[in-house]
């Protein structure tokens, strides 16, 4: 009796199956019977982009990636509809406010700032920078954003991905850009817009070496960006503070309506703690990153373009490492591989979204 209680619940089991996957397969065929992004309905594609989302939510050391099939797969999560997720970016915020509040310290200013304040150096425990008042009063008496949540963001990395993208206007139209480095900007790919900038201080020391007495290269260089904030890690290493200074110094008075900022040690010092606790190891984020994590508290979407680091696209064709030179990558202290994966994480979790192909206009 048991035994053929057992068998008809089996045969109703299969019933219910074939019938199931008969649905599936009509499904199938009057789905695939539209344009591919409808072809995204289609419930198998759909299981597959939720799996592909799971497995790239969860974090696998960088070094641990077989480049091909990642690829391969990357390029099939990439094709899937992207699924914002506003619970994960909240928490994201608040997360990022609590520990390291870019709402009121990403910049020093004269408002979070004092003069004699001991400003201690985000990668040392003993180096302190006395703040003078001179100095003090070129400190911008607020932040840009001064309290507003920023809407869209795009944050503009540097890699060759974005050659030949024709990312340019979907950049353009973002309601904050931040780019880095002083990158060549370019309407067709890139964009043109910016609104935040960072300078590696290096770039000063090596590029114009002769500033004080003839700024007008420099003047030239930065004034491209029209009125952006151009930022400057003053207060990362002690090498970083005098060359900062000069900069802001020099610039001022010529471009008073592009503020030279400087980057909040305490800032950077609590974000390098809050990924490094989250088991990102580097010896020091990149700005890259370290922007990224400002936009996640400050802006309402974010955009992320321009941010690969490995050689090859998602077509398997060669990419340049910057977008704008031919230099190849030199050994660095960042991580860039370990940081992707993060991106990818955030991605997949619908707290960002990252952008690895061309830019397809309607
Ligand atoms: C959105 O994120 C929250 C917080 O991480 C999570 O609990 C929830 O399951 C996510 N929702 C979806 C639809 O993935
Ligand atoms: C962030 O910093 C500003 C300025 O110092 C301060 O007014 C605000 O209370 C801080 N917010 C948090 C969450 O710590
Ligand atoms: C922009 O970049 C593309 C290729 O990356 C190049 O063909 C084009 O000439 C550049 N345009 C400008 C204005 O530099
Ligand atoms: C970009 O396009 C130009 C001209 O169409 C081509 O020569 C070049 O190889 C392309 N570069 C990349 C990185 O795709
Ligand atoms: C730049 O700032 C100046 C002075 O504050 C202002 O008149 C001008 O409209 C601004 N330009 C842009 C492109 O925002």
């Amino acid at each position: 009796m048991a035994l053929a209680l057992a068998f008809l619940r089996w045969i109703k089991l299969l019933m219910i199956l074939i019938v199931f996957q008969g649905v599936c397969v009509v499904f199938y065929y009057t789905l695939n019977t539209h344009s591919s992004r409808d072809g995204m309905r289609d419930p198998l594609q759909l299981l597959r982009c939720a799996k592909l989302r799971h497995k790239f939510s969860i974090i696998k050391p960088a070094k641990s990636i077989k480049l091909k099939s990642f690829t391969q797969e990357l390029s099939d999560l990439m094709s899937c509809p992207y699924r914002a997720n506003t619970t994960e970016r909240e928490l994201n915020r608040m997360r990022l406010q609590f520990c390291c509040n870019a709402t009121g310290l990403l910049f020093l200013t004269k408002h979070n700032t004092a003069i004699n304040q001991n400003i201690l150096y985000e990668t040392s425990t003993t180096k302190r920078y006395k703040m003078n008042a001179a100095v003090h009063s070129m400190l911008p008496e607020d932040l840009p954003w001064s309290g507003r949540r920023l809407g869209r963001c795009a944050v503009v990395g540097s890699g060759g991905i974005l050659k030949n993208s024709s990312c340019g206007r979907e950049i353009d139209s973002a309601d904050f850009v931040i780019r880095f480095n002083l990158a060549l900007i370019n309407d067709s790919d890139v964009g043109l817009k910016t609104d935040l900038i960072t300078i590696n201080p290096s770039q000063i020391t090596n590029g114009y070496k002769n500033l004080m007495q003839d700024p007008d290269p420099l003047v030239e260089r930065v004034s491209v960006y029209r009125n952006a904030s151009l930022a400057l890690p003053a207060f990362a290493y002690t090498f970083c503070t005098g060359v900062s200074i000069k900069t802001l110094k020099v610039l001022r008075p010529i471009r008073p309506q592009q503020p030279v900022v400087f980057f909040s040690p305490v800032y950077l010092r609590t974000l390098d703690r809050f990924w490094k606790g989250r088991g990102l190891k580097e010896t020091r984020l990149s700005s890259g990153f370290m922007l990224i994590s400002t936009a996640l508290e400050l802006c309402e979407h974010v955009h992320v373009y321009g941010f690969w680091p490995f050689g090859m696209d998602l077509q398997d064709n060669p990419v340049p490492y910057h977008y704008y030179d031919e230099l190849s990558p030199h050994r660095s202290m960042h991580k860039m591989p370990e940081e992707f994966v993060r991106l990818l994480q955030l991605h997949s979790q619908g707290a960002l979204t990252l952008h690895l192909g061309p830019c397809v206009h309607p």
